[in-house]
Order: C-alpha cells, then structure tokens, then sequence
C-alpha cells in the first residue's frame, strides 16, 4: 500500500465525489456510469520505442486511445505461445489490426485476419442504446491494405463482408486471440458464438468499448459472458472487457 498523504488525500477526495455526485446511466438499462480516475502513474507504453513509434503512424487511423493500443500490443505479443491464429472484427481503418499484427510479426507465423463489412456498423438493436447501424463506413479496403504495405505487415489478411455470416470460412483453424471491436450487441454475440468452440486454451478475448456511454450493447453482452466457468474476466477500467479461456 502506498503511504504517500497526497494520494491518501486523493483517495478520499475520490471517494466523495462518489458519494456526492449523481451516477448516470441511458434510461432503463440499470448501467451505471460515473467518472473513472485511477491513481497509479505507471505509463509503460513511454518505455517503449517501438510501440510509440507504431502509434505515430497508426494515431489517425484508429478511435481507440493509447491505452486501450498498449494493452492490445502487450496482449498480442503474449499470444505468441498460444495455439491459433489472431481475428480481429471491426477494424474500420486499420489502426488496431496494424498494432496486432506488428506485435507479432517477428516472433509468431500467426495470420492476423482483419474483418470488416467497410460499410459500417450492422445488426444494431434493442439491446443498444445509441447505434443505428451504418456508423464508421467511412473506410475501404484500399485504405486498410495501403496502411499494411506501408508497415510491412504481410501477416494480414482482410475479410470483407460481415462477420461471421459472410467471411467465416476464410478461417481455417484455431483462435488465439480475438479482438471484438463492433459496437453493439447483436455482432458481438454472433461473433463470440463463432469463436468459443474454436478457442485454444489460453486465448484471451478483447472487448472493445467496454464501459462507454452509448455502448451499452456491447457491456451487456459481455456481463451475459462473464457467467461462463471457462473464461475469466477482468474489467480494468480503460473500456476494454477481457477475457482468457481457462480450459
Ligand atoms: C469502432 S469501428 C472499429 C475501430 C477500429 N478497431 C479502430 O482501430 O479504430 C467498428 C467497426 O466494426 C465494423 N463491424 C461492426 N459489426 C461488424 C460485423 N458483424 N462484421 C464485420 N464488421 C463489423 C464496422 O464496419 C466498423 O468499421
């Protein structure tokens, strides 16, 4: 435990503002939202060049912050050892699957598959509360395979059409790692379906958008998820849900 009386102080004042200010929430879902301010300091993506140096040039093509990029870089780069190939769904510019497929593209023969409809979010629901459908199509293929040449990232392969309806069977063996990066309710669903018999053991699960106001869709399919006996799951607070497979 941390003895310094600065964060003694701010523990305290967090604790207040908890109590004192009203929790808000899209009406009827019973989610919760409130201001979210951790207090450790540890920044390990300024240690390391290489990363920095990827998000320079992938910042514009992705709306995923540096946290959320580090944590998928460092889980990435973890699935090395684990059986299976790398799927990532929703990819819209590119920005995340690149960060995927550099950590892995010295030290794994892995596919790092991109799948996306590239004309926008689909299945949009009752079980969401601001998607419609149809956001974030303003991307292309091209736009996604110029950003791998330009990195030097032939370990991807990108999958046009939704997924897993349209693309599936490009896929031909196991998932080490997934990560689930569109939106709403109804895809994330589909897409967990598709994945669970195909998981090695120790594949973990990466869900985007977690936690944000206005995907409420997504945080419900994952707290359904976390019922499961044969996944942990670890809500650390950046907007991702995580997931590993325990047998
Ligand atoms: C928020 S964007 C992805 C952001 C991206 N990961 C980044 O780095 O910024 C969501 C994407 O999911 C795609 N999408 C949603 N449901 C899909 C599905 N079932 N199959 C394929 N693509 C889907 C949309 O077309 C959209 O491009």
């Amino acid at each position: 435990m941390n003895t310094n009386p600065a964060l003694k102080e701010a523990t305290v004042h967090a604790y207040q503002t908890l109590r004192s200010q009203t929790p808000w929430q899209h009406e009827g879902t019973g989610i919760l939202h409130h201001r979210v301010l951790p207090f450790a300091t540890l920044a390990p993506w300024l240690a390391d060049p290489t990363f920095m140096a990827l998000y320079e040039k992938i910042q514009s093509n992705t709306l995923v912050d540096i946290y959320r990029c580090h944590e998928l870089w460092s889980l990435a780069q973890q699935a090395r050892y684990v059986e299976g190939d790398v799927l990532e769904v929703g990819v819209w510019r590119g920005g995340t699957g690149a960060i995927l497929a550099s950590a892995l593209k010295d030290s794994s023969d892995k596919t790092i598959f991109l799948a996306d409809t590239f004309e926008g979010v689909v299945k949009a629901g009752m079980q969401d509360t601001r998607y419609k459908g149809g956001e974030h199509a303003d991307t292309s293929v091209q736009l996604v395979e110029s950003l791998m040449v330009q990195l030097a990232l032939p370990n991807t392969r990108i999958l046009k059409g939704i997924f897993p309806d349209d693309t599936q069977a490009a896929i031909p063996g196991k998932i080490a790692f997934l990560h689930c990066d569109v939106d709403v309710y109804s895809s994330s669903k589909d897409i967990v379906e598709w994945c669970l018999p195909r998981l090695s053991v120790g594949a973990s699960l990466v869900f985007d958008d977690y936690g944000f106001f206005g995907c409420e869709g997504v945080t419900r399919f994952c707290n359904e998820l976390r019922n499961r006996k044969d996944m942990r799951f670890i809500h650390n607070l950046n907007g991702h849900a995580i997931f590993v497979k325990l047998f």
